[in-house]
């Protein structure tokens, strides 16, 4: 097969775990005879830097006309960087949102897994966290409270702040059938996130959700308030399949997945439109404070390009191969300094990203 990738290596720690998940696809490449073009494109603070902008019109257009899109991360330390002294809409972050909006990227899908090799660095106790969890929060991306018209004024010698949430059935019922089909895959359930008891826009996501939920009688959904959701996935992480949920809950909620399996850099995230394109990316950041020291731990993003292979692509026996790959070097006892524990191998990125794809040779 012919791919053709756009990378977008992005802030910090990205170019270095963007150029380990390409010699991985190398190598899936050699093995299976795939041959892959790319074209790095440039966005968040590395676009600033050049054109002034986050995302110039000639990067979507780039972007648009791949399969598929890899990135690694974009943004800075907030506190020092002077991409952060602009305009909110030229930082950083406003690329990011940009892209997603241009190539209608409405499904993020964000894998949360408790790996096995890893156990000991997930911080729930071991009552809670004994047997694992394997869930996918499925955030919808493009509309919200993220995408909601926003202004500051000052009122009477006051100021004030809105922000909009504004969802249409439309776009709640296209994500909802994302996450139905995804359920289907897996173990058949779906836990929709929304904050009913409040908010009229959660009011006609749930609405909408039982609707589209008519028509896979296969998955059983049920209903959860966002504020007990946090509290659930440090309770009873087993409990959850699916999460289905709008794009600010997404956010959040995946941030605290990710946290509650102790092992951020190692997980992977798809953002997906209505055809087979797709950005893929780790869903951690671009770690500024340890960029460029070759330390940053490349496996996230490693699976984020096995998901590229699965859902742009349906290569499923390579991404199976990559997935192995990895879990058989975490069992070799290797780890980047992230996840390091007592009587592991240390690598580097570089380091992790040629064991990886050593293995996939070795298969
Ligand atoms: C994420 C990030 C982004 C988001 C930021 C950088 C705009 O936090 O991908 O979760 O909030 O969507
Ligand atoms: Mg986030």
């Amino acid at each position: 097969m012919k791919m053709n990738i756009v990378c977008i290596p992005g802030d910090g720690i990205g170019p270095e775990i963007v150029a380990q998940a390409r010699a991985v696809l190398d190598s899936v490449a050699d093995i299976y005879g795939h041959e892959i073009t790319y074209q790095d494109v440039l966005m968040g603070g590395a676009s600033i830097d050049v054109h002034g902008i986050p995302l110039t019109d000639e990067a979507i257009a780039d972007a648009r006309a791949a399969d598929a899109v890899l990135m690694g991360s974009i943004g800075g330390d907030t506190t020092k960087s002077p991409w952060y002294q602009l305009p909110p809409d030229k930082r950083p972050e406003a690329g990011l949102l940009k892209i997603r909006k241009a190539l209608n990227l409405f499904a993020n899908l964000r894998p949360a897994v408790l790996y096995e090799e890893l156990a000991d660095a997930c911080p729930l106790c071991s009552e809670v966290r004994q047997g694992g969890f394997d869930m996918l929060i499925m955030r919808e991306l493009t509309g919200g409270l993220y995408f909601g018209e926003r202004k500051t004024y000052t009122e009477n010698g006051m100021r004030h702040a809105v922000d909009t949430l504004t969802y249409s059935e439309e776009e709640i019922r296209r994500i909802a059938i994302k996450g139905f089909e995804i359920a289907r895959k897996r173990r058949k359930k779906v836990t929709s996130v929304d904050k009913a008891n409040v908010l009229d826009s959660s009011r006609l996501w749930r609405a909408v959700v039982n609707e589209v939920a008519g028509e896979y009688p296969d998955v059983t959904l049920s209903h959860m308030l966002v504020d007990n959701c946090a509290m659930q996935l440090v309770r009873d992480p087993a409990q959850f399949d699916v999460i289905l949920t709008e794009n600010m809950f997404g956010d959040i909620l995946s941030d605290e997945a990710s946290m509650v399996t102790g092992s951020i850099g190692m997980l992977a995230s798809a953002s997906l439109n209505d055809t087979k394109f797709g950005l893929y990316e780790p869903s951690h950041g671009s770690a500024p404070d340890i960029a460029g020291q070759d330390i940053a731990n490349p496996i996230a993003t490693i699976l984020s390009a096995s998901m590229m292979l699965r859902y742009s692509f349906d290569l499923d026996k390579e991404a199976d191969a990559v997935d192995r790959a990895v879990k058989a070097v975490l069992q070799e006892g290797w780890r980047t300094a992230d996840i390091m524990s007592e009587g592991c191998r240390r690598a580097g990125c570089s380091e992790m990203g040629r064991l990886i794809a050593e293995h996939i040779r070795q298969q």
